[in-house]
């Protein structure tokens, strides 16, 4: 392999021709892609066809087997209105194709030609100050506009009857990271057409959001403002849960109109998605991912510094809104170009960011980008080929992760992870708690996170799932900031206790209703009767409160709590020591047995060491499986389940070196043999295959 760097560097063109030969014998074996996926963003459109090749020979001989394309090409297909050239990305498409390489095609909506947002400059969004989006950028489009959805559905539908049956198109990805919104006049109408069908009447809207408060009663529809600033330091809290949920349906409208061209004309099994990001909130991801096959992200470690919690709980995440297995659909070749320092990650790491994807469920992961175009606003960014069309120093290391890939594709096809524990997401919870913070130290997503470092160090597996999924199969269910519920969401979790099952709600539970109204009997709202219990009052604070109890002595930072037990069999499991007057010697965490299940309420952020001991308890009363392999701290073991083996991924962020003594001899499935002891230098992965 490092011969053949040494050769790229001094003769790249000449090499690159060597591998024609290897290109003729995949050619004639790929039929499918294989299980496991290693993949680029190519951009045919910004190279010289007579690159092509050469491009796709170097790929090749990464192992690439996929590449997206045909993001941001509108104005390549499209030149003038009407007049198509989609010639180029089909003899882009087969000579990938030739190469062994699979092709997903990017819809090109994220980015409409100039022509067109200067004929129709409606097609153009709209900022809260009035602002209309200029051309120069992308995502630039009014999402809720009928005229630039027509010429959507025109450039998705002439696309996908173009290339559907394709043998080398086995997937659609529709626009790119949706997240602008517009507070245009038309998308206002809009919205107040959304709200009276919602509503019904005035009078059922005005009482749902108490609007008497502050003389906000409407006495006409078209009275209803579009809340300004994402209704971060304004607006009626009902207001500003229906403008994202009319942001989130609108969403999921402008993805189902090209979903409906796109859908009939492409041949059974080609998936369509699009790509998300991460914890990205403006939206409700689980509205827009209900018409999708497959869930992917976009996965960047903007400072280089590497996560293994907060990034897998990203993963799990986005696993979470189809419940199955999902892609990352562009990771990073080393660095970005668009944090504050564009740190690299770390020579090995991002190997070992490939695997953790895997471990987390992943079944392809996707570079972006291949090389960077030479002009354009991304040039600093990490790329696999440099300006001058020769690998880049991170080469190798993906050429490795794509051998990689080859050697335990087999073992890891129709694998998936399946978890014993579940940690509750929602959006709603997350808005309502972003409008009225209380204190700004309280993060929604950092108090999850916090719930799930631990668990999943003991677990070694988590699913990160709506309240309105089922729950039964999970023997633990943790829900952080559950801050505002419907009534159906508090049935489903009061259904799983009354079934057996463990639910542990942390701080900040069920304040707000569906209409993030105040729920009128406390915190957890219609779970008090079941916990035998509730929240007397809360308090944000700058201070550390000391905690004692089962789980020995604890702080307790930023949110703190005041419980009560109102049932006999209703326990206190830790109070607070002295702290603000109030809370002194009150009960902090409180529990109740239910049948064969329970109810625990934690009322309080606890710092991190608290935080183990609790998640130990968790387990341990649910009744969790403890993992097979023990691994030392800053060594993410994750398993893939298939019918007949148990898969285990073992990834070293750690510093130093770790040698891990397996409880039985295990298959190596990246160097062959049985093994009954893994060494991981940093950085360092094993795969183990296991009977199940
Ligand atoms: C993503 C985007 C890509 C590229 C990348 C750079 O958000 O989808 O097109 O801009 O960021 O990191």
């Amino acid at each position: 392999m490092k011969n053949s760097f040494r050769l790229y560097q001094t003769h790249p063109w000449l090499l690159s021709f060597l591998f024609v030969a290897l290109a003729a014998q995949h050619v004639a074996a790929q039929t499918a892609p294989p299980p496991l996926l290693l993949g680029a963003a190519w951009y045919p459109e910004q190279w010289p066809e007579s690159r092509w090749n050469v491009d796709l020979e170097l790929m090749q001989n990464a192992n690439i087997h996929v590449v997206r394309v045909g993001e941001f090409a509108w104005s390549t297909f499209e030149p003038e209105e009407g007049k198509y050239d989609f010639d180029w990305l089909e003899r882009a498409i087969n000579l990938a194709g030739q190469h062994g390489i699979f092709v997903v095609i990017g819809t090109p909506t994220a980015a409409p030609p100039a022509w067109l947002t200067q004929k129709y400059p409606e097609t153009l969004r709209v900022d809260e100050n009035g602002q209309r989006a200029e051309h120069g950028n992308r995502q630039h489009f009014n999402w809720a506009d009928p005229k630039y959805r027509e010429f959507c559905r025109d450039i998705a539908g002439r696309m996908a009857k173009r290339f559907g049956h394709n043998q080398y198109v086995i997937g659609w990805q529709i626009d790119n990271e949706y997240s602008q919104t517009s507070a245009d006049e038309g998308t206002r109408k809009q919205f107040q057409d959304w709200l009276k069908a919602r509503y019904g009447s005035l009078g059922n809207l005005n009482t749902k959001w108490t609007t008497v408060y502050w003389s906000e009663t409407y006495s006409g529809w078209s009275q209803i403002p579009i809340p300004k600033n994402g209704g971060i330091d304004s607006g009626n809290p009902g207001l500003l849960l229906a403008w994202r949920r009319f942001v989130s349906e609108t969403w999921r409208s402008y993805q189902k109109n090209q979903i409906d061209v796109i859908r009939p004309n492409i041949k059974p099994g080609a998936f369509i998605t699009t790509n998300t990001m991460g914890w990205f909130k403006a939206f409700d991801h689980y509205t827009v991912e209900q018409d999708l096959d497959l869930a992917a992200w976009d996965d960047y470690i903007p400072d280089g510094h590497i996560d293994p919690a907060g990034n897998g709980a990203a993963h799990d995440l986005t696993r979470g809104f189809k419940e199955k297995n999902f892609w990352v659909m562009e990771t990073q070749p080393g660095f970005v170009n668009w944090a504050p320092v564009n740190q690299s990650i770390e020579k090995d790491g991002v190997r070992a960011l490939a695997w953790h994807d895997i471990a987390h469920g992943a079944d392809a992961v996707s570079f972006w980008q291949w090389r960077s175009a030479l002009n354009g606003q991304e040039q600093y960014h990490g790329t696999l080929i440099g300006a001058d069309g020769t690998p880049v120093p991170l080469y190798p290391e993906v050429k490795q992760i794509g051998e990689e890939f080859a050697r335990a594709g087999s073992v890891l096809a129709n694998t998936h992870v399946e978890s014993e524990v579940a940690i509750l997401h929602s959006y709603e919870s997350r808005w309502a708690i972003e409008w009225q913070p209380q204190t700004i130290e309280f993060d929604p997503v950092e108090e999850l996170v916090r719930y799930y470092r631990p668990l999943r160090e003991l677990s070694q597996s988590i699913d990160i799932v709506p309240p309105s999924t089922s729950l039964a199969k999970y023997k633990l269910v943790v829900a952080p900031a559950m801050d505002l519920l419907t009534d159906a969401e508090s049935k489903n979790l009061m259904d799983y206790v009354t079934g057996g099952g463990n639910l542990v709600l942390g701080p900040r539970s069920v304040m707000k209703d569906e209409e993030n109204s105040l729920q009128t009997n406390r915190q957890p709202g219609p779970l008090v009767p079941l916990l035998g219990g509730r929240v007397e009052r809360f308090y944000a604070t700058k201070k550390v409160f000391p905690v004692q109890g089962a789980w020995g002595s604890a702080e307790a930072h930023i949110w703190a709590e005041l419980l009560s037990v109102e049932s006999p069999d209703t326990t206190v499991l830790m109070r607070y020591g002295k702290s603000n007057g109030w809370l002194d010697g009150q009960p902090a965490v409180i529990t109740r047995k239910v049948g064969k299940g329970s109810i625990t309420y934690i009322g309080m952020c606890m710092d991190d060491a608290g935080m183990q001991h609790a998640a130990k308890w968790m387990i341990d009363t649910a009744g969790v499986q403890t993992p097979l392999i023990k691994v030392p701290a800053g060594v993410e073991a994750s398993v893939r389940y298939g019918d007949k083996n148990a898969v285990h991924i073992l990834v070293n962020f750690s510093s130093t070196p770790q040698t891990i003594t397996l409880p039985a001899p295990l298959d190596d499935v990246l160097h062959g043999g049985m093994i009954t002891t893994v060494q991981l230098p940093v950085y360092g992965v094993a795969v183990l295959n296991a009977k199940r």
